[in-house]
């Protein structure tokens, strides 16, 4: 397997020593659960040709199908380790787990290292300081080399950043999704934390895919998160439309602008992006191509801006609060 496309640029994360892809490879879906199905074949083959065309950014998690995603993570990049970046992430773990769950991440994406491990959701009420000394720990053992969290408060990261230096805060951020420029984002530039966006295509709706009347396959959990929600998707749709839209004025597809539009914004360092097979791998790449006129972004900004007011503020799109 061969990495023939040195285009796209790449970002320092944190104190991460290893570079890696502005644009990540999401592997979500790939764990198969809460998407529905997926064929374990189409991962792999979405793995290796977002490696061929230039991602060094793997995004994977011990949730995402209960350590399955991270197993083909590991497999399909077996080989090129030394080339890619790895991020995997955990839900809150005890302190005196936090190595054992660390290590379990490990052998699943058969590798020595991961590049950049996160606190995956903050949990109310427990020890978040407390496992961020064992992920101190883990990294002073060159388990991990950096550290993340995701879907923090300011608060959680003050409390964290006692423990240790966080290296970057994974949070949903999209055309549709900007409450993380409130206080989220600006926190992280001011203290040194890498941000980088999730639902860079707010699950797809950013394609401009999604009909106005939604149906989805059973085991899919988009349709209970607040974007497909019955009283804001009306809302979603039309300024989808609209975008899609500006899109065909600047002649390029509006899952390309959506990633790009991302990477304009300050303070934004990597964008994942995720996909179910290669065809979407090679759609999401192309977004890479190439100068856009700043005005585009600007028009994006201004349709954004109304749509973005009239999605309530959940906390997250999923409604989940552990
Ligand atoms: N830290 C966290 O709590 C958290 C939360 C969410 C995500 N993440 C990470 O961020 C990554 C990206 O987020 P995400 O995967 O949820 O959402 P996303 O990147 O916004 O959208 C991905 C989904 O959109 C569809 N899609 C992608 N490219 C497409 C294309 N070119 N044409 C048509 N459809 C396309 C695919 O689903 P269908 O084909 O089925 O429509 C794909 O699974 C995840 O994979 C994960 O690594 C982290």
């Amino acid at each position: 397997m061969e990495n023939r496309h040195s285009e796209i640029p790449s970002s320092v994360i944190g104190t991460v020593p290893k570079r890696s892809s502005v644009l990540g490879l999401g592997c979500w879906a790939f764990g198969g659960a809460d998407w529905g199905g997926q064929n374990d074949m189409e991962s792999i083959e979405a793995i290796k040709a977002a490696f061929e065309t230039g991602i060094t950014h793997f995004d994977t998690a011990q949730s995402y199908g209960r350590g399955h995603s991270e197993e083909l993570v590991g497999r399909a990049l077996r080989g090129v380790r030394d080339k890619v970046f790895i991020a995997s992430k955990t839900m809150f773990t005890p302190k005196e787990r936090v190595e054992k769950s660390v290590l379990a991440s490990l052998k699943r994406l058969g590798t020595e290292y991961i590049d950049l491990f996160y606190i995956h959701w903050p949990r109310k009420d427990a020890d978040l300081e407390g496992m961020m000394e064992g992920l101190v720990s883990a990294r002073e053992k060159g388990l991990i080399k950096g550290i993340g969290v995701s879907n923090f408060s300011v608060e959680q990261m003050k409390r964290v950043s006692k423990a240790g230096k966080i290296d970057a805060h994974q949070m949903c951020y999209n055309l549709l999704w900007r409450w993380g420029e409130k206080d989220l984002i600006p926190y992280c530039r001011e203290n040194g934390i890498s941000v980088v966006a999730y639902c860079s295509l707010a699950q797809g709706i950013l394609t401009g895919k999604f009909s106005s009347t939604l149906q989805f396959v059973p085991g899919d959990h988009r349709k209970s998160t607040v974007l497909f929600d019955e009283q804001v998707w009306p809302h979603v749709y039309d300024g989808v439309e609209k975008l899609k839209s500006a899109a065909l004025s600047a002649t390029r597809p509006l899952n390309e602008l959506a990633i790009r539009w991302i990477l304009s914004r300050p303070g934004l360092s990597t964008v994942l992006a995720g996909a179910r097979n290669s065809l979407q791998v090679h759609q999401n790449v192309k977004a890479m191509d190439g100068e856009i006129d700043p005005a585009v972004f600007d028009s994006f900004t201004s349709i954004s801006d109304t749509i973005a007011a009239s999605i309530p503020d959940t906390g997250n799109i999923f409604r989940w609060y552990p």
